[in-house]
């Protein structure tokens, strides 16, 4: 592996201060390695204890792990459980006025909503999925913009047992269709519009559209959250408004009590090859890991005010959104409306007006709020602040030292923390009461977790070498299945020469304290702004458009998106040489791909060719293309080229 190179050498330490350590969930490094030592010990019994300690089980499980069948793990399998009874029924008892959510509207309008008042609308509406059969098992498509009747809809289906599958607002028709099809969807949830920005933008129409697109025979209910009261075609066979199905429903709904294994939801994210893949949940395991990351890498305490600003379109707002927090009894923020709007400080005021004492962000958001106005949080007071948490993709040493300055003013530790929306909780982050941190590691793992550096026949690498990120055994939160197709589920995460270790599909390297430094993706999948997109969607995308015979995609490095997407595009007709054709035919061609996957996977740039660089036997060669992206001079050996003639041709076109 030693073609994985790190370029980074950062020596920054940062210890926790002694009054954090002491009121820290997991308090002092030996407490952290108690922990590690219990799951080394008794894997099973660690496990077993902790899903006792944190899940109301209407049934209890009588053995933890069932690996008969590796890779399909089963944990706690007998156990019974509801998910949405442990994130709200749970806390009636004890704190039923403590507010659950504190909604921000785009336009700053401010709803607090009460656990007490969360219940009652879960089950109101989980009484209206009822009335239209909607039963154990159904897939529901949620679509909706960031919204409590988001979370209301999610904690409904959980409640029934029907297995959600959120859409992110921002994917187009087409995506939405592929994942309505493949998971057979019997019903989508959406809203007429989303606002964000000061402008409405509407959503119901791509539900319209999406349902006109193959086959989707399966959808027999279309409900519809009125948002902005805008405009609305309607479909009166299926289409149904949020406020008429709930109308007269009971405020009472009996959880349905479900097997651990039970999917909760499903996820499409990007592989490096086919169609996005549906990734499958459990219900208990996947519960039990949301709580734990939030103990020990949040280190949760109730009067905390929770602010994780991702989307519920990704798995981070699943985790740390709509089950996570509630599942804590937590009072979290959720807010509609964009960073940027009115100006660039809008987070820090949102932080200030809500008394955030723990905020959970991207380092794409970061980077972007640093561009914008970097002196605007001293506009604020972010005394309330304890800790800082990053997500989706590396934090640059820089962006963490602004982050930790600016933001924490130097008090809140931060926890970095890598995990993916397969393995449904934090993996490697920081106990922050625990262990120093250094800007652009994401430290140690989880108690009970084992990872590891390994190279291509599954052997550990050794010292700070570079190398395959593996989990070596399984974990409670781990992806169960891709939704339909066990064999892909296997190919992909668990390859034979892996020893059954679960590959991740990001490369790293330890450093001398045993820290994780993720290097990158091994795969063809770019992250883009903290979001995994499969260069080979994008290539499908733009080789399904009339004018294109053929196309490549690459990342580039990117100050801000982390990655920008550069596209290579052979058209089948003569390539026109007038600049303004060349742009017009780009625009053409970014626009296609925002409809056919969503504005996220526009290229930022399109260069075209008469010819992609290839190899005799007819291979792309992606490495030379992501030199052309970047600017970089070629120095890599094009002798086993093809047409190195295409080379000064892709070079110079830049639209
Ligand atoms: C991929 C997973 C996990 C929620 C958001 C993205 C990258 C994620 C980190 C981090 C370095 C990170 C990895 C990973 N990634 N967090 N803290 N440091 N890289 O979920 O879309 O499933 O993407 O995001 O490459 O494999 P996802």
């Amino acid at each position: 592996m030693s073609s994985i190179e790190s370029a980074l050498n950062e020596i920054r330490v940062f210890h926790p201060s002694e009054e954090f350590v002491k009121q820290a969930n997991v308090s002092g490094m030996d407490a952290y390695l108690a922990l590690c030592k219990e799951a080394e010990d008794d894997y099973q019994g660690f496990w077993g204890r902790l899903a006792n300690e944190n899940i109301a089980w209407k049934k209890p499980f009588t053995k933890v792990l069932d690996e008969s069948n590796a890779p399909f793990f089963k944990w706690f399998e007998d156990g019974e459980l509801n998910v949405s009874y442990n994130c709200l029924d749970r806390h009636l008892a004890t704190q039923p006025k403590k507010t659950a959510i504190i909604f921000e509207a785009d336009n700053g309008a401010v709803t607090n909503i009460s656990y007490h008042e969360l219940h009652a609308r879960v089950c109101q509406f989980a009484n209206g999925l009822k009335s239209r059969g909607i039963k154990m098992g159904d897939r529901v498509v949620v679509y909706m913009p960031m919204s409590i009747e988001a979370v209301v809809a999610m904690q409904a289906c959980a409640r029934i047992g029907a297995i959600h599958s959120v859409v992110f607002g921002g994917f187009s028709s087409k995506s939405l269709y592929e994942r309505i099809h493949d998971a057979k969807a019997c019903a989508v949830i959406t809203s007429d519009a989303q606002m964000r920005g000061g402008k409405v933008i509407p959503l119901k129409p791509a539900v319209d559209e999406a349902l006109t697109l193959g086959d989707c025979r399966s959808v027999h209910s279309v409900i519809v959250y009125q948002r902005a009261k805008c405009d609305t075609a309607w479909n009166a066979e299926h289409d149904i408004w949020w406020h008429d199905l709930i109308a007269g429903q009971s405020e009472v709904c009996d959880p349905q009590w479900v097997g651990a294994e039970h999917p909760l939801f499903i996820l499409y994210t990007s592989g490096s090859t086919g169609a996005p893949k549906g990734v499958q949940h459990s219900s208990g395991g996947y519960l039990l890991m949301v709580k734990l990351s939030l103990q020990w890498v949040f280190d949760y305490k109730p009067t905390d005010v929770f602010w994780c600003t991702a989307d519920v379109g990704w798995i981070t707002g699943h985790s740390y959104v709509a089950y996570g927090p509630l599942a804590m009894g937590a009072t979290q923020v959720i807010f509609e409306g964009v960073p940027t709007y009115p100006d660039a400080g809008r987070f820090w005021k949102m932080i200030q007006d809500h008394k955030v004492t723990t905020f959970y962000t991207a380092p794409t958001a970061i980077r972007s709020l640093i561009k914008l106005g970097e002196d605007l949080p001293d506009k604020y007071d972010l005394s309330s602040l304890r800790l800082l948490g990053s997500v989706g993709e590396p934090i640059n040493p820089d962006a963490w030292m602004w982050y930790y300055n600016k933001i924490g003013q130097a008090r809140c530790p931060i926890v970095d923390t890598w995990w993916q929306t397969e393995t449904g909780a934090n993996m490697i982050a920081p106990l922050p009461g625990a262990m120093p941190i250094k800007p652009g590691t994401c430290t140690l793992p989880l108690p009970g977790i084992k990872s590891g550096i390994v190279d291509e026949v599954g052997h550990d690498v050794l010292g700070q070498n570079g190398g395959f990120l593996v989990i070596k055994r399984p974990f409670p939160s781990q992806i169960r299945a891709i939704w339909g197709d066990p064999e892909r589920y296997k190919k992909s995460y668990f390859p034979e020469e892996m020893n059954g270790y679960y590959l991740a599909g990001d490369s790293a390297h330890l450093d001398e304290d045993g820290y994780t430094w993720i290097m990158g993706r091994i795969d063809d999948v770019l992250n883009v702004s903290g979001h995994r997109l499969g260069t080979m969607e994008i290539e499908s995308a733009l080789a399904a458009h009339e004018l294109v015979s053929e196309a490549a995609v690459v990342g580039r490095p990117h100050d801000i998106k982390g990655e920008a997407i550069s596209a290579f595009v052979v058209l089948k007709g003569a390539r026109p040489e007038d600049p303004a054709e060349i742009r017009k035919i780009a625009q053409i061609l970014r626009d296609w791909v925002g409809k056919q996957i969503g504005p996220i996977a526009k290229p930022d740039e399109i260069r075209f060719g008469d010819n992609l660089p290839k190899t005799r036997s007819g291979k792309i060669m992606r490495r030379l293309l992501r030199t052309i992206a970047k600017g970089d001079e070629i120095t890599q050996d094009v002798s086993t080229l093809e047409n190195p003639a295409i080379l000064e041709q892709l070079k110079n076109a830049v639209h």
